[in-house]
């Protein structure tokens, strides 16, 4: 697709980010089976679930621009995920997975806050209101999610240092 316009590269981040939810919407549950606290559990799997409406979301966008949802390869959530999934395969120790997986899960949430708010100006730029403004619900629960992160790592983060100091 060329990239020869402002609406041109909307839709190139539109199906980079349909790509990206559509994975984590796979990659979630899985980080939520990993998690041994059972309340970082929950929060992976309540953003899994919120995940589902935010492709969905991306898909009413798509139907706005009267175009196919169609996703793109998104490189950034590839090399995000493989260092998830290293620290799913590496993890030794019970607070050392829920430390490293909150820290990568929140990687992926600010990922997603710095491509939804271009994708927001730029729709707003476009004058597409409506696109605007499912972005914006998008955004919200990304930065929700992040915030209660940031609250599940001031619990997970003492249970990793633990093991090391006794
Ligand atoms: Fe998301």
């Amino acid at each position: 697709m060329a990239m020869d316009s402002l609406e041109a590269l909307f839709e190139d981040g539109l199906r980079d980010m349909y790509y990206a939810e559509k994975k984590l919407t796979r990659i979630l549950p899985k980080m939520a089976k990993k998690a041994t606290s059972p309340e970082l559990a929950d929060a992976f799997t309540s953003h899994a679930e919120e995940t589902e409406g935010q492709v969905e979301r991306i898909e009413k966008v798509f139907e706005l621009l009267d175009k196919t949802a169609r996703g793109k390869r998104c490189e950034a959530l590839e090399g995000l995920s493989a260092e998830g999934d290293h620290v799913m395969e590496e993890a030794e120790e019970d607070g050392v997975m829920d430390a490293g997986l909150c820290a990568s899960a929140q990687a992926v949430e600010h990922y997603e806050i710095a491509r939804y708010g271009a994708l927001i100006a730029w729709a707003k730029q476009l004058e597409m209101t409506d696109a605007a403004d499912l972005l914006v619900e998008t955004l919200e629960e990304e930065k929700a999610a992040d915030e209660k992160l940031n609250g599940i790592a001031e619990k997970v983060n003492p249970m990793a240092e633990r093991k090391e100091a006794a």
